[in-house]
C-alpha cells in the first residue's frame, strides 16, 4: 500500500521528537510535514529543534521546514504533541479543514463524542468517530486521543483484572520522570535531590480518563466504568518511565474468596488484545511483562521493554487493605505519548477509517 502523508504537531518538543524517530522507518506512515510554535515556522528542522533523543536525529528530517500549525500542511494524518494551553483549537480547525488528528493533549479527550483509546483496551470506541463527524458536520477529519501518560501503563495493567475478576476499588500512587513535564521542564533546583508531591490537574486526568477508558459505549454514549478510583500524583527525579504503585479490590460476589496470586498473575501475564490479534506494526507481542524479581520493575531498566510499548508489572502481592497490590511501569514518551498514538493510527488504518 502507498505509506500515508502525516505530520507532526509540535514536532521540536519532547514527544514531538519521539513521533520522528518512531515514525522514520514505519510501514504505513511517511513524515511530510513538520510544525511548531510561530517562533520555529520557516527555520529548517536540524536548526530549531534542540534533539533529546539518544539516536541520532533522522537526516530525512533536518532539512525539513518547520511549518506552523494551521490547514496547508502536506499530509492526511496529523500527530499532535502540541501543549495543552493551544491544542484543542489548532486540533479542531484541522479536523475541520478534513485532516484526522491524533492527539497527545489533553483538551479533546474527555469530549463527549472524542475515542480516548488505547488500543488494547477499548478498541470498539473508535466507533463513536461516525457520531463525533455527523455532531460536527466534519466530512473527513476526526479527532482521537491518547490518554495522559500515567493513565495509560495503569489502564493496560487494569483491563485484564476487570475482565477476568472485575474490579469495585484502586488506588493508585504515581512516581512520574521530569521528561514528563516536556522541555526544558522543571529547573533543576526544584526537582534534583527532591520529590513533587503535586502535578497540577494529574490526579483528575488519571481518575477520570481510566474511568472513560474502562467504559462502555452504548448508543454513542460513554458510560464511565463503575470503579472507585483515587489518584495520588508526584513528579520524581528520574528521567524516563513512570512507576505506579497500584492496589485493586476485585469484584466478587459476597463470601467468596478473591482469587489466587497465580491466578492475578497469569490474568496480566497472558493479556493479548486487538492489536496483537492484528499485528499491527507498533504493537508489542506481549504488552504487559510481569517480572517475578522482587525489586522490579525499575525505571532505568525495565522502561524500553517491547521498544518502550510493553508495560511491565512486578511486586504482584496480597493487600491487607483492598485485595491485591503491584507495581507497573511504562514508557511515558513512547507507550504514553507518541508510541500510542501511533498504534491508535494504526488501529484506525488497519479497521478502515484511515487510508492513502
Ligand atoms: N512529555 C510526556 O511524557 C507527555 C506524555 C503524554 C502526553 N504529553 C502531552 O503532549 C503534549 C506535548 O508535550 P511535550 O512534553 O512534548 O511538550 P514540550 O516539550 O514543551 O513541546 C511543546 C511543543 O509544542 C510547540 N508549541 C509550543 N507553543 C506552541 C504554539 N503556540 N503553537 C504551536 N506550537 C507550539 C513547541 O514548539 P517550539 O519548539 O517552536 O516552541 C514544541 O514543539 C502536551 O499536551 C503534553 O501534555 C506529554
Amino acid at each position: 500500500m502507498d505509506k500515508i502523508k502525516v505530520g507532526i504537531l509540535g514536532a521540536t518538543g519532547t514527544v514531538g521528537q519521539r513521533f520522528v524517530q518512531l515514525l522514520q522507518d514505519h510501514p504505513w506512515f511517511e513524515i511530510t510535514a513538520l510544525a511548531a510554535s510561530k517562533a520555529s515556522a520557516g527555520r529548517p528542522y536540524g536548526e530549531v529543534c534542540r534533539w533529546k533523543v539518544s539516536a541520532e536525529m533522522p537526516s530525512a528530517v533536518r532539512d525539513m521546514m518547520v511549518e506552523e500549525c494551521a490547514p496547508g500542511l502536506d499530509c492526511e494524518l496529523v500527530f499532535s504533541a502540541l501543549p495543552g494551553e493551544v491544542a484543542g483549537p489548532i486540533e479542531e480547525n484541522l479536523a475541520i479543514a478534513g485532516y484526522f488528528v491524533s492527539s497527545n493533549a489533553k483538551n479533546h479527550r474527555l469530549d463527549p463524542d472524542v475515542p480516548l483509546l488505547i488500543p488494547e483496551v477499548n478498541p470498539d470506541h473508535i466507533q463513536i468517530i461516525e457520531h463525533q463527524r455527523r455532531q460536527r458536520s466534519w466530512e473527513r477529519g476526526f479527532i482521537v486521543t491518547s490518554p495522559n501518560c500515567s493513565v495509560t501503563p495503569l489502564a493496560l495493567a487494569l483491563k485484564p483484572l476487570q475482565d477476568s475478576f472485575g474490579l469495585t476499588t484502586v488506588m493508585v500512587t504515581t512516581m512520574q520522570a521530569i521528561s514528563g513535564a516536556g522541555y526544558p521542564g522543571l529547573p533543576s533546583w526544584d526537582i534534583l535531590g527532591n520529590i513533587i508531591p503535586y502535578i497540577r490537574g494529574e490526579e483528575e486526568k488519571v481518575e477520570a480518563e481510566s474511568l472513560k477508558l474502562l467504559g462502555r459505549l452504548e448508543a454513542n454514549e460513554f458510560q464511565s466504568a463503575p470503579i472507585a478510583i483515587s489518584a495520588q500524583c508526584n513528579r520524581v527525579n528520574t528521567v524516563e518511565g513512570h512507576l505506579e504503585a497500584v492496589s485493586v479490590r476485585l469484584g466478587r460476589k459476597k463470601g467468596t474468596t478473591p482469587p489466587t496470586t497465580e491466578a492475578v498473575v497469569e490474568a496480566l501475564r497472558s493479556f493479548t488484545a486487538l492489536p496483537q490479534e492484528l499485528e499491527l506494526p507498533s504493537a508489542p507481542r506481549q504488552p504487559i511483562v510481569v517480572r517475578e524479581e522482587i525489586d522490579r520493575p525499575q525505571p532505568r531498566y525495565d522502561c524500553d521493554q517491547g521498544g518502550g510499548m510493553a508495560v511491565v508489572v512486578g511486586r504482584v502481592r496480597e493487600c491487607p487493605v483492598l485485595d491485591y497490590k503491584f507495581m507497573v511501569l511504562g514508557h511515558n514518551t513512547i507507550r504514553g505519548a507518541a508510541g500510542g498514538s501511533i498504534l491508535n493510527a494504526e488501529l484506525l488504518v488497519a479497521k478502515g477509517y484511515l487510508s492513502a
